[in-house]
């Protein structure tokens, strides 16, 4: 059976995104027997039906991760019984779908750095306002925590 994870991040056009693009590629790279369905979603409304940021885009590019195909959607209430995992980008997000999971799904919702224990962050940061580093750590982080994903999800073997 697929595993379905959910890449859940405030607007859904900057982080989720990009991690859900990343964490596709790799698993189909990496391990292409595993059967994996990625999605994002933002917490917030802000940006619904948009595609990535720009600066998102052109960075992942770069990196060869193609995310002009996505459109941002918010977070629904299916979400928690559709997807195995729901991987946030920060603490906010982690509380927020916290408060939006039904008791017994709680248990489902994980801060996606959780999979990169090597790293000195416990959070994606937000790069909407700030400058182009923001947007290449998004990529580092994504691509560390994606790896750490895989690592999880094939040493359980699901
Ligand atoms: P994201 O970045 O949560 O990584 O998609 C943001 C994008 C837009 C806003 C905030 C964060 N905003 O407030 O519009």
């Amino acid at each position: 059976m697929a595993v379905k994870v959910l890449m859940v991040c405030l607007g859904n056009i900057c982080r989720s995104p990009t991690a859900e693009a990343v964490l596709r590629a790799l698993a189909a790279r990496r391990v292409p027997s595993l059967e994996l369905i990625v999605d994002s979603a933002g917490t917030g409304a802000y940006h619904l039906g948009e595609p990535p940021d720009s600066r998102s885009q052109a960075v992942a590019a770069y990196r060869g991760y193609d995310l002009s195909g996505l459109r941002a959607r918010q977070v629904r209430a299916s979400d928690f019984e559709e997807f195995d995992l729901l991987l946030a980008m920060d603490k906010a997000n982690w509380s927020d779908l916290q408060a939006l999971a039904p008791p017994q799904r709680r248990d489902r919702v994980r801060l996606f750095l959780d999979y990169a224990p090597g790293s000195e962050h416990r959070e994606v940061p937000d790069p909407y306002y700030g400058g182009p580093d923001g947007f290449e750590q998004v990529l580092d982080l994504a691509e560390q925590a994606a790896q750490g994903v895989l690592d999880a999800l094939t040493t359980r073997g699901r």
